[in-house]
């Protein structure tokens, strides 16, 4: 039996993954999808969220990509939903400049993104309107990476725990208080009482997986008393909370994100830019919805949205489109990224015998979690050791 540790979009795709090919799964989280899966944009953008240092970063993000479409036809059919139930769409990015300085840059990216043979195409400031009419005036040209896609994490969530639900996986909501550690290595995990979603993710300080002491977890609809689940194997999917249950190296990195919404959408497809020195980026939905992302906040378990953070991103996102400001502002959420030291996932033997890790996607885990799934199942063995967790072994 695997026990997973995290009902994100990474550990509920593992789950759903190994439970598909027939394997024994439980899921442990006291509140699933909640965390940084809840705030996440869902671009699988993996040329525009890297920059020309970051190739092997790169390499993971574009198989991933190429893993998306039939990850979600199959989960859309796994999870009983009709076609286009996760608002998958694959119609590009658009990183657009406004200088000369932001202009140089995307040069070198493209430049980049050939050398690695990815599709990219260059456009002036008015091909770039051409395709977005609401546009600033002052773009003055941009990169289009046609092959980037995007999707609802949201709907992805409900996908895989409606998935999950029909092959009968477990989902059991509890904190995980430690692991199991005996002779044979890591042997299963040891529980806390339940928490059902009250907002145990934004504790400051505290954590879903942090120790807590407690009465025993009480399994839901009667079922005997469990203080500890035992498996074969432990996947610790726990993100940000990952090193608080395992020496792995990772780190909360706050991201504070806008969801505006109009009647009918304002953007056909992804752009971002730079603005003021800071990454901005508009992911639009299909119903209207507008997701404006994201900042990047070093301030360990904070999950506070504050007035500078809504400020700086509705600044910046009027800078690439003015129209913005005249939608309604329909919700602020912070969540927390699984930082590491090189920006690369945490993927494979977690150094104890019985552990995995699925952990450090920082801001990646919506694009990663197909190929993170694959590793894990062994069949994705020649990108394997890019993520590998051993890279940081003492
Ligand atoms: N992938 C976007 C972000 O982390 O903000």
């Amino acid at each position: 039996m695997h026990v997973i540790v995290g009902g994100g979009v990474v550990g509920l795709s593992v789950a759903w993954r190994l439970a598909r090919s027939g394997r024994p799964v439980t899921v442990v989280d006291p509140a699933p999808a909640s965390g940084a899966t809840h705030a996440a944009a869902g671009m699988l953008a993996p040329v525009s969220e890297v920059t020309f240092t970051e190739e092997p970063l790169l390499r993971l993000g574009a198989a991933s990509l190429a893993r998306w479409p039939g990850f979600a036809a199959e989960l859309t059919a796994d999870a009983g939903l009709a076609a286009g139930a996760l608002d998958y769409r694959a119609d590009g990015t658009l990183d657009v400049a406004f200088g000369a300085d932001d202009l140089a840059v995307l040069e070198e990216t493209a430049g980049f993104m050939e050398k690695l043979g990815l599709r990219v195409e260059r456009l002036s400031g008015r091909e770039c309107r051409r395709l977005e009419p609401m546009l600033a005036p002052s773009v003055r040209g941009g990169l289009l990476a046609p092959d980037d896609a995007w999707v609802d994490p949201r709907r992805v969530a409900g996908a895989l725990l409606a998935a999950l639900e029909r092959l009968g996986v477990p989902i059991v909501r509890a904190r995980v208080r430690e692991l199991l550690r005996g002779d044979e290595g890591v042997q299963g995990v040891r529980l806390s009482p339940g928490d059902t979603g009250d907002g145990a993710h934004r504790e400051a300080g505290g954590g879903p997986y942090r120790q807590e002491r407690g009465e025993p977890y009480r399994e839901e609809h009667g079922g005997p008393f469990r203080e500890e689940l035992r498996a074969e194997r432990v996947v610790l999917a726990a993100g940000a909370w990952s090193g608080s249950l395992a020496p792995v190296p990772v780190r909360p990195v706050k991201g504070q994100i806008l969801r505006l919404r109009s009647p009918e959408p304002l953007l056909g497809r992804c752009v971002r830019g730079t603005v003021h020195g800071l990454p901005v980026y508009l992911v639009p939905r299909g119903d209207g919805e507008l997701v404006v992302g994201a900042t990047q906040e070093e301030l360990g378990f904070d999950t506070r949205v504050t007035a500078g953070g809504v400020y700086e991103l509705l600044r910046d996102a009027r800078e690439l489109v003015p129209g913005v400001t005249e939608l309604e502002l329909a919700e602020v959420v912070a969540g927390l990224r699984p930082g590491t030291p090189d920006n690369l996932p945490l993927v494979g033997p977690g150094g104890e015998r019985g552990l995995l890790l699925a952990s450090g996607h920082h801001r990646g885990g919506v694009l990663l979690a197909p190929l993170t799934a694959a590793v894990l199942m062994g069949e994705e063995r020649e990108l394997s050791s890019l993520c590998s967790p051993a890279r940081f072994a003492p």
